[in-house]
């Protein structure tokens, strides 16, 4: 056949990998695997096995970890944990870019061996999975040396579990892998029962990379195997997985103290307006959802088109479609894979069964053995279809036409997931206009499905929190600070036995959306002052206060569209006009808490000035330009997280209030804060300063009333998007199991005391922002 004629029908290939070596490694491990601790493979338990879903062929045994081998692999990691911290990050980065290297080196093992037990194509494992894999090990060995001058105060957190899916085996681990090492912690880690066997490769290799035994430890099995993982004495646990899973594992690690990054489903919407150049969108949809199949979180599974030009991109995507080569995964040139496993062919397939709209699939013939699905098309749906929103993780885009900029904007936030989105456009800026409006942690423009090691990846809502790549994942990985004393409860000062004469019985409101409410119930508490003078009443605000003071919060979303230098000059005022009554907030702090004149003084001008430093802050917290070795620069940008839900601290009514209420808000947020609960006056006089300093109604909600009993209903309120606690109350984990809802962001105390004194603006500038990478193109 001639080149022309190849090119004319385009009827090249087979190109065959030879799947040999991959066959040989399992082969001399007599197709039996244990778990790998401690720097060796135990004796295999009870097994199942993990077949080629393009065939059905079982690969190899695996064993199902039995508690011992979780145990074993927990002390073991334990046990290196020390000395892996120990080491130093330039000790440890020798490793890291040793384990690069490595992958480099056996690429083609390791690519092959993902091909087999996945079914994604060779092309995708050689030219995108490895080579990201080992991308990613270098970028951490740098930041592992750089660690000591670059986060000189950060300490590793210890053991790490980790739970990763079947749709990037070998990529995810290094995801969770690369940084958990760099920072000096050892690894606990479970990959998916469908896909085992690259990360069982990776720890029989690492060794001859040198990494010390006990330092990456992998636990096979299913999803209980995961479950007895997250409730193993362990210090932190990543995952990668679905969102029901993501939620129950949220639930299950509730007041434990274990750090949480979950990165879960999506249902990501690729927005092509009408003078997008729509043969490079067609081909950007090839990659946005026949990519792997379409079993990505990220993929571009819901098409949104402009209405003049969708007949016209439907019609190429359809021709496009029918040129897409679907087959043996080992063969150069095939497009599209075997699905992950039989399980996940007859999920997608039930979910497109008798669907609404225009369904369009090529005619080309699907293989007979093994676990296949025909890339789908279908369009004219509406946007409530389940098959609008729900994830089918699988090779099928839904989509449906809008025709003004905003109604894309409106069509694409119309999800519960948040993961990424793609815009196509040959406007510069209608596509920078656009970005920010997405809910999403990732936006690209003119490109899809883009991944780099040093740009952050992950969602927001249901999509999940945490950040993996860049100086943003590391957070994750590291503590900073110890964890502060013990929090002993603060009680209200008790009624006295005689009350004094002079009591003033004044009932402090609540403030909702900018104006005094009374408390729902209609309930309220006397105050009273250390010197058995009754200071006045605070309101019990109950849930229905709390859905009010959410609903006002939620009105002033325009809020956190205001530049940060309108914010910084509104904080500014805030900082003036407490100043002009600092006698008077002293002389509150002093009858309720008894707290000498000059402590009572000091918390005013404290507080003054965390004001003054959250207003210098409003305007400084700047995103980062990140070089990616990809056509373009990825964008960080710090938004808003929206509407934080806080319980402010017990001890220093006042300070405590502004070092949480002006981070929020200093940042673009709204909050709905329940003030101290033993000391409430200082709030609700606080509100009396917001009301003078222009501040709009709505952005800051002033509660009072009993923490645990507000906490589910704050917590627990779809329309919050984080929230915190620093209360003496014992709410830390009511707070972390009722988030799982909405899998809002989470910060609390755990019963450890803070010291107020400090701003500790690190923390809460990263506590009141999310993390939106925006990758456009740049440059050659
Ligand atoms: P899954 O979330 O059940 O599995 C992911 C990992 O979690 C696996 O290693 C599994 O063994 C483990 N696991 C399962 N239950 C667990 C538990 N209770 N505690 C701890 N670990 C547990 O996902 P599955 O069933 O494989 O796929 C179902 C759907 O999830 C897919 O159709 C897709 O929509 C979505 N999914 C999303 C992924 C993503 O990257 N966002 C990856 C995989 C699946």
């Amino acid at each position: 056949m001639s080149v022309a004629e190849i090119f004319e029908t385009m009827e090249y290939g087979p190109a065959p990998e030879d799947a040999r070596p991959a066959l040989d490694w399992i082969a001399s491990h007599g197709g039996r695997f244990g778990c790998h601790i401690d720097g060796r493979f135990a004796d295999p338990g009870e097994a199942f096995a993990t077949r080629n879903p393009a065939t059905g062929d079982a690969l190899a045994e695996v064993t199902q970890a039995a508690p011992a081998d979780i145990g074993a692999a927990i002390a073991a990691a334990r046990r290196a944990q020390k000395g892996w911290e120990a080491m130093g990050g330039p000790g440890r980065a020798r490793i890291l870019y040793a384990l690069a290297r490595l992958v480099q080196k056996q690429s083609r093992l390791f690519a092959v061996l993902e091909t087999l037990d996945t079914g994604k194509p060779i092309r995708e494992s050689r030219d995108i999975d490895i080579p990201l894999v080992a991308r990613h090990f270098y970028y951490h060995a740098g930041m592992a040396q750089l660690m000591p001058e670059a986060l000189p105060d950060a300490r590793a957190l210890g053991v790490c579990g980790q739970v990763i899916p079947w749709n990037f085996p070998l990529l995810m681990l290094s995801w969770k892998v690369a940084p958990a090492l760099a920072m000096g912690n050892t690894v606990v880690l479970k990959p998916a029962e469908w896909t085992p066997l690259t990360a069982l490769l990776f720890a029989d290799l690492a060794g001859q990379a040198g990494l010390p035994p006990g330092v990456l430890n992998i636990v096979t099995g299913d999803g209980a195997v995961g479950e007895a993982l997250v409730a193993a004495p362990v210090d932190k646990i990543a995952f990668t997985g679905s969102t029901p899973v993501g939620r129950a594992i949220r639930r299950a690690t509730a007041g434990t103290g274990k750090a949480l990054s979950l990165e879960l489903g999506g249902k990501s919407p690729y927005i092509v307006f009408d003078d997008a150049d729509i043969d490079s969108a067609v081909e950007g949809l090839v990659d946005a959802i026949w990519f792997n199949g379409g079993q990505v979180c990220c993929a571009g599974s819901r098409l949104l088109v402009h209405e003049g030009i969708a007949d016209d991109l439907h019609n190429r995507l359809r021709a496009r479609m029918d040129r897409l080569r679907i087959g043996d995964p080992l063969d150069k040139c095939i497009d599209m894979g075997a699905i992950a496993d039989p399980v996940q062919a007859g999920r997608i397939a039930a979910m497109v069964e008798d669907a609404p709209g225009e369904v369009y699939r090529p005619a080309t013939p699907l293989p007979e053995r093994g676990a296949w699905c025909a890339p789908t098309l279908i369009t004219g749906l509406h946007p409530s279809d389940r098959l609008m929103q729900e994830e089918i993780f699988g090779p099928v885009l839904v989509g449906t036409t809008f025709r003004t900029p905003d109604e894309a904007a409106s069509l694409a936030n119309n999800t519960r997931y948040g993961l990424a989105a793609t815009v196509w456009t040959e406007n510069v800026n209608l596509a920078l206009d656009i970005a920010p409006k997405l809910h999403s942690g990732i936006v690209w423009v003119n490109g899809t499905n883009m991944m780099d090691a040093a740009a952050g990846f992950g969602g927001v809502k249901e999509s999940g929190f945490g950040r993996e790549g860049g100086w943003e994942g590391l957070r994750g990985y590291v503590r900073t600070g110890d964890p502060g004393q013990k929090l002993q409860p603060v009680a209200a000062v008790p009624a006295p036995d005689e009350a004094r004469a002079d009591a003033l019985d004044r009932t402090a409101k609540l403030y909702i959306g900018g104006r005094q409410a009374r408390p729902d119930g209609g309930y309220s508490r006397a105050v009273w002052g250390r010197d058995g003078r009754l200071l006045g009443h605070a309101g019990l605000a109950n849930r229905k206060d709390v859905r009010n003071a959410v609903e006002a919060a939620r009105g002033a979303a325009a809020w956190s569209r205001t530049t940060g230098h309108a914010r910084a000059q509104i904080l500014y005022f805030i900082a003036e006009n407490l100043d002009a009554r600092a006698a008077e907030f002293a002389a509150r702090l002093r009858d309720m808490t008894g707290a000498g004149d000059n402590d009572a003084r000091a918390e005013v001008a404290a507080s003054v000035d965390r004001l003054f430093t959250w207003a210098a802050w409003a305007d400084k917290h700047d995103g980062a330009v990140k070089g990616v070795p990809i056509r373009g620069v990825a964008l960080a940008m710090n938004e808003p997280l929206g509407v934080i839900g806080q319980f402010a601290p017990d001890t220093a009514p006042l300070l405590g209030l502004v070092a949480i209420v002006a981070p929020a808000i200093a940042m673009g947020n709204r909050a709905v804060t329940v003030a101290s609960q033993p000391f409430p006056l200082a709030a609700t006089d606080f509100y009396q300063v917001l009301d003078t300093s222009d501040l709009p109604g709505g952005v800051v909600n002033i509660l009072t009333g009993d923490h645990a009993e507000l906490a589910p209903h704050l917590a627990g309120h779809a329309d919050v998007d984080a929230c915190w606690s620093f209360s003496s109350s014992d709410i830390s984990a009511v707070i972390e199991r009722e988030s799982a809802g909405n899998l809002k962001r989470t910060w609390v105390n755990n019963g450890h005391a803070r010291d107020w004194s400090r701003a500790d603006s690190a923390a809460f500038l990263a506590h009141s922002t999310e993390i939106k990478t925006v990758w456009v193109p740049y440059g050659e």
